[in-house]
C-alpha cells in the first residue's frame, strides 16, 4: 500500500510493503474480537533461539558488550562468518569482505541503493519477496519480473531470462530457495544465469538466508561459479536458520567495494550492529548444530502434511516445496480472485495467510502459507481451508 501523503517526498509513493504483517495486524484484531485465526501469514520459525546462542548473548550483555563497534562488523564475528560462508560455498571470502547488518533485510536496501537509480534495470524473482521490488521502485530503477512459475516447478526460464538482460541491466537478483514458493534454482540453473551475467556488466544479489532449511537437495551458490566471485552480493543472515528473527542479525560478502559502499550507507543509517548481538552470532556459527538439524527434519514433516492435505483439497494443487518452510498452492477454478479467497479464509475460515500477489504478478491465482506452525494447527488450519473453499465453490 503506497504511502501518499503529500507533506511526504514524492518516493514514498513507490515504496511498498510486506503484507505479511498488515494481514498478521487484521488477524490479531479478529482475535481481539474473539475470533479463532490459524496463523500461517508470518514468515519466522517457531522454535525458541537455542539456548547456547541465548546464554552468549546474556554473557555477552554482562560483560559489557554493549557499545558502538566498527561499522563493518567486529573482526572476531567477521571472520566466523568469512570461514561459515567459505565452508558452505567453497568460495575464499576474507573477513575483510564481511558487512555484517541487523538483519539481512538492509542488505537488500543497501546493495540496491549503493548501485541502481533511475534507467538502471534490475532483474528480480517474481513471485520473490517483496522488498526487492519496493526498494527498486522507490530508487526509481525499473523492476523486470523474472517469472518463477508452478508449471516449471518455479524454476528459471532461461531463455527469458537471458533475452531481458541488456545493457541498462544494473543487478540481477536471485533467491533460493524462495520465499514465498519454496522452490530453488538447481546448480544447473544457476550456471546459466552465470553464464547470461558474465556476457554483461551486471551484479548479483544472491538472498541465500533459506540455505539451511533444505528438503533432499544441495545448496548451490553463484558465488561459487568461477569468475562471479567479483559480481556476487552475498546475502544471509541468522533469522531463519538459527531462529533469531527478533535478535536482527544478518551480514553480506561480496568484493571490497561494494562493502565498503554498503558500510559506508549502514554508517549512515543505524552506525552499526548491536555488539552483544554480534557476539550470540558467534557463537551460533561456532556453537552445535544439531538444533538447525532437528528443526528442519520438523519442518520437512510439517512439509509432507500440510502438502499432502491441500492436495486432498478440490481446486488446490500444491507442488512439495524443497526448502524454506512456505507452500505456494495454486487455486483451480474459484471465481474470486487469490486476494478474495485469501480475505475469506482470514474473515469467515479463521485462517490468515497470504495471496500470492503480494509477491508479484505472477503470484496470481496461488496462496503462500507458511508451515511454522504446530501440527495441530496444520491440521485445523487445513481443515477449515477445505471447508471454506467447498462453501464458495
Ligand atoms: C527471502 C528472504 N530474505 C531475507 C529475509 C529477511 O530476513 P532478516 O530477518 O534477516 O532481515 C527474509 C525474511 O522473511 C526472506 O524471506
Amino acid at each position: 500500500m503506497p504511502v501518499t501523503d503529500p507533506k511526504l517526498a514524492g518516493a514514498m509513493g513507490r515504496l511498498g510493503t510486506e503484507s505479511a504483517f498488515v494481514v498478521l495486524a487484521r488477524a490479531k484484531q479478529l482475535e481481539a474480537q474473539g475470533n479463532s485465526i490459524v496463523h500461517l501469514e508470518i514468515g519466522e520459525p517457531d522454535f525458541e533461539t537455542p539456548s547456547n546462542i541465548v546464554e552468549a548473548g546474556v554473557k555477552a550483555l554482562r560483560e559489557g558488550w554493549t557499545h558502538y563497534g566498527p561499522s563493518h562488523g567486529l573482526p572476531e564475528f567477521k571472520e566466523a562468518i568469512a570461514d561459515n560462508v567459505n565452508s558452505w560455498r567453497g568460495t575464499d571470502y576474507l573477513p575483510s569482505e564481511v558487512l555484517v547488518t541487523p538483519g539481512a533485510k538492509p542488505i537488500m536496501f543497501y546493495a540496491i541503493m549503493a548501485l541502481c537509480g533511475p534507467g538502471d534495470e534490475v532483474v528480480y524473482p517474481d513471485p520473490g519477496f517483496p522488498i526487492y521490488r519496493s526498494m527498486i521502485e522507490y530508487i526509481g530503477a525499473t523492476p523486470v519480473p523474472m517469472p518463477l512459475l508452478a508449471d516449471n516447478e518455479f524454476r528459471l526460464d532461461v531463455d527469458r531470462f537471458r533475452a531481458d538482460l541488456n545493457d541498462k541491466t544494473r543487478l540481477v537478483i536471485l533467491n533460493s530457495p524462495s520465499n514465498p514458493t519454496g522452490g530453488y534454482l538447481p546448480k544447473e540453473d544457476i550456471e546459466s544465469i552465470a553464464e547470461c551475467v558474465l556476457n554483461t556488466g551486471a551484479m548479483v544479489l544472491t538472498d541465500e538466508v533459506y540455505k539451511e532449511i533444505t528438503y533432499d537437495i544441495d545448496h548451490f551458490s553463484i558465488a561459487s561459479v568461477d569468475g562471479l566471485r567479483e559480481r556476487t552480493i552475498l546475502l544471509d543472515g541468522f533469522s531463519k536458520s538459527y531462529s533469531m528473527t527478533g535478535w536482527r542479525l544478518g551480514y553480506s560478502v561480496g568484493p571490497q567495494w561494494i562493502i565498503d559502499a554498503m558500510a559506508q550507507l549502514q554508517t549512515n543509517a543505524v552506525s552499526c550492529t548491536a555488539s552483544f548481538v554480534q557476539m550470540a552470532g558467534i557463537e551460533a556459527l561456532k556453537g552445535p548444530q544439531d538444533q538447525v538439524a532437528t528443526m528442519t527434519d520438523t519442518f520437512r514433516e510439517r512439509r509432507d502434511l500440510i502438502v499432502g492435505m491441500l492436495n486432498e483439497i478440490e481446486g488446490v494443487s500444491c507442488l512439495s516445496p524443497q526448502g524454506a518452510f512456505y507452500a505456494f498452492p495454486q487455486l483451480n477454478g474459484f471465481r474470486q480472485n487469490e486476494e478474495e479467497i485469501a480475505d475469506i479464509l482470514l474473515d469467515e475460515g479463521g485462517v490468515a495467510t497470504l495471496a500470492g500477489t503480494a509477491f508479484g504478478k505472477f503470484g496470481s491465482g496461488s496462496l503462500r502459507l507458511s508451515f511454522a506452525n504446530s501440527t495441530d494447527n496444520l491440521i485445523e488450519a487445513a481443515s477449515r481451508i477445505g471447508q471454506t473453499l467447498d462453501a464458495i465453490r
